[in-house]
């Protein structure tokens, strides 16, 4: 009898990944949006909210809803990314960012006079990251800012998420938690919270990059990459093509630097020196480990 109950069990279990999976390939051919790589927990968990938000049931009914109202696509993309940040959010990191990454890189750039220093903030949010990266080298450089052309291009799939890195506006529970020293250097009060200064801005180029439908490199010759608490929601087959993109878009010597939760995938582990392993910072050195 267990035997038959548990066959049913499997024979319900496997329909349901099938509506899953056709449900999301539907989204892929009509939006763009492609989830079929994430962690299937989190989206299942996810997609039961947009269910509950527009009263439908199934699966199959939640297909007709995006037939009758595309404009849902885009709520579902909105509801199926969680797009928690902070200033400095993984303060270790970048104390280690200053104590390792920031003196070898800058003497690598000084020694051969090259004023070029190009990061990217892969998954940035509303912001957060890649400001706190302006900062961190305001802070480090001091007047020797003006020495350096410096490039931070900060990319995310969430366009609300990106219109309000834009704005640079933050609340005071956004910014709480802050040295004085910094609120006070870099930002400017205004109406209910704070704005991050021009010349922090300015070093910041938010557009519009998803990481995982496209095959493309959108900036090259990279000296430092942040992809932090993404690779998370993704499952290990896509962290592979990830990283190993992330990888290519690095110059040599190079730095990758991942969410505190992190690892990188073997393959990569095999070609990238561990500078930190609680920090999450690897450096591509060009020889193979
Ligand atoms: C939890 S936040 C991480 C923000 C920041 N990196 C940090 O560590 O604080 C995850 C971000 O990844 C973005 N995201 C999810 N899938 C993505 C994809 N395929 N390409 C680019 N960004 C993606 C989400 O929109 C969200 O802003």
């Amino acid at each position: 009898m267990g035997g038959v109950d548990s066959n049913i069990g499997n024979t319900v279990a496997d329909s349901k990944t099938m509506a899953l999976d056709s449900l999301l390939e539907k989204v892929y051919r009509s939006s763009g949006y492609d989830f079929r790589g994430y962690k299937r927990g989190t989206v299942t968990r996810r997609l039961e909210r947009r269910l509950q938000a527009t009263g439908v049931k199934t699966y199959l009914e939640y297909v007709q809803f995006l037939d009758a109202q595309p404009e849902e696509y885009e709520r579902l993309a909105d509801d199926l990314t969680i797009k928690v940040s902070g200033f400095f959010r993984s303060p270790y990191t970048f104390q280690q960012v200053a104590r390792l990454v920031l003196p070898e890189l800058v003497f690598y750039k000084e020694d051969r006079r090259q004023r070029a220093l190009r990061f990217w903030s892969t998954a940035c949010a509303r912001g957060e990251e890649p400001y706190s990266i302006a900062i961190l080298l305001g802070e480090f450089l001091g007047h020797r800012l003006r020495n350096f052309d410096i490039s931070i291009y900060a990319t995310d799939i969430s366009r609300h998420a990106l219109h309000g890195a834009q704005a640079g506006l933050y609340s005071l529970k956004e910014i709480e938690g802050l040295p004085p020293t910094i609120l006070g250097n870099y930002f400017t009060h205004r109406g209910e919270g704070y704005a991050v200064d021009s010349n922090i801005r300015q070093m910041v180029n938010f557009s519009y990059f998803d990481l995982v439908s496209t095959t493309t490199l959108p900036f090259v010759n990279l000296d430092c990459v942040l992809c932090c608490n993404i690779l998370i929601y993704l499952q290990k087959q896509l962290q592979e093509r990830v990283l190993g993109m992330l990888y290519d878009s690095l110059a040599t010597p190079g730095y990758l630097i991942l969410g505190e939760v992190e690892t990188p995938t073997d393959n990569l582990r095999g070609r990238m020196e561990c500078l930190d392993i609680k920090a999450k910072i690897y450096k591509k050195t060009g020889r193979t480990l």
